[in-house]
């Protein structure tokens, strides 16, 4: 069952607690909405963690999820414990001034206050009054225990034990509602606009032979190729992966991921741009999100280099990679086809990051180039990265940040405005 537990600001809060750990136990999702008197008392950490749920306090966070609406119209029980008089005066009023009262009249379902107060207060004629209407109303008022009070004072206004405002309360609802989620997801339906377009992505980082057993690579995990083929895939794409050494996790997410996608393997440059060149031909997006070597040894012996003794080591001479992204921007393999690059960058003297990024959205020629800044942390292998989107010309179309899923959807967005 999904239970609502306002908690109101009284020395009697800590019991909440241990209704709430009760509910719990049961086998209830509980959700609590304690007004800010009542963390005066006891603090948001406890009921998180006991509960599961996030907590707040007021109907401004969470705004585009409408909780205050969706809290009170999705749950099967509303119990507010304890109840203070000042908080069921305002209930009567209908006041609406904070996440708990404002739930409250959005709520349809059973409605269980829990009074607790010194005997004086709730033996009020104002207090009398209001309980009279709340009960008019359909609000169970459960009547106060009589005992021991917060002083030395005894009587009628004690909070009652949690396992008898948990029996009393349960009793008002079925049980077949047992186990059912607190809020049920609202599925927001992805965007289809890349339904019917196929799309071409290289990921990870190609890795040049020295010789049979050594080679140079980089740190790319592919984790951003990846989020971009399982957004594009998402997005209704016909998506083909030109997975250059991704890290065994990534690979993982590839083959288990939700969305399917056609994955080539792929070791070297070489390698990597005959598959997407392959790939490609029929394509109408290319991304090329894999880290490049920009040199590769200038011969591969097909016999592991010895270390002799006494010997320095033989340099290893470079030559330069095609550079595939330049080639396929220029060519265009076919007509329409949108190319998309991204850029490492750092900053250094000479400039900036995106200053960096500039130059080489122009010298690329891509459509769009992904600029990112690298290293101390940033960027390779990390879970998160931030992006600024450039057109061919170096002008700044969008900007990205979060999950590298968000920053994939971002680029999709920028991509699928280029599309005819
Ligand atoms: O020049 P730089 O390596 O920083 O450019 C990065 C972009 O160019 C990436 O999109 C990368 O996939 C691509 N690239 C390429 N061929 C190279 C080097 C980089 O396609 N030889």
């Amino acid at each position: 069952m999904r239970i609502l537990l306002g908690v109101t600001g009284g020395i009697a809060a800590y019991k909440a607690v241990l209704l709430l750990r009760l509910l719990r136990e049961q086998g209830h999702a509980v959700r609590v909405i304690p007004t800010r008197a009542a963390l005066e008392f006891v603090g948001v950490p406890t009921f998180e963690a006991l509960s599961g749920e996030p907590v707040s306090t007021e109907v401004f966070d969470d705004v585009p999820g409408v909780q205050h609406v969706a809290l009170g119209k999705g749950a099967d029980l509303v119990i507010v414990a304890p109840a203070t008089a000042d908080f069921m005066a305002r209930a009567v009023a209908g006041l609406a001034d904070d996440l708990l009262t404002t739930t409250l009249l959005a709520a349809r379902c059973p409605v269980v206050f829990a009074p607790a107060m010194h005997t004086e207060m709730w033996d009020h004629p104002a207090t009398r009054a209001n309980v009279t209407t709340l009960r008019e109303r359909g609000v169970h008022v459960i009547e106060p225990a009589s005992g021991r009070l917060t002083g030395v004072d005894t009587g009628p206004g004690r909070l009652p034990e949690p396992e008898d405002i948990a029996r009393e309360a349960l009793s008002l609802v079925q049980p077949s509602l047992v186990g059912r989620p607190l809020v049920e997801p609202v599925e927001t339906p992805e965007p289809r606009d890349l339904a019917g377009r196929r799309v071409v992505i290289s990921a990870g980082g190609t890795r040049e032979p020295i010789d049979p057993v050594r080679f140079i690579g980089n740190r790319s995990s592919g984790r951003q190729g990846v989020a971009l083929a399982q957004a594009a895939a998402a997005r209704g794409a016909d998506v083909t992966l030109v997975a250059a050494n991704l890290a065994a996790d990534v690979t993982d997410q590839v083959i288990a991921g939700p969305q399917p996608c056609s994955v080539v393997r792929v070791e070297s440059t070489a390698e990597l741009r005959d598959a997407v060149r392959a790939a490609g031909a029929d394509a109408d997006v290319i991304m090329m999100a894999a880290a490049v070597a920009d040199f590769r040894p200038a011969a591969t012996p097909d016999a592991k280099i010895k270390k002799v003794p006494g010997q320095g080591p033989a340099p290893i001479v470079l030559v330069e990679n095609p550079d595939i992204l330049a080639e396929l921007a220029h060519e265009r393999l076919r007509a329409g086809q949108v190319v998309v690059g991204f850029a490492a960058e750092t900053g250094d003297e000479s400039g900036s990051v995106l200053d960096h990024g500039r130059t080489k959205a122009r010298r690329k020629g891509a459509d769009l180039i992904a600029v990112n800044a690298v290293g101390a942390g940033r960027g390779f292998g990390t879970e998160g990265n931030e992006v600024t989107i450039l057109d061919g010309t170096g002008d700044v179309v969008g900007q990205a940040s979060g999950s590298k899923r968000e920053v994939a959807d971002a680029l999709w967005d920028a991509v699928a405005k280029l599309l005819p």
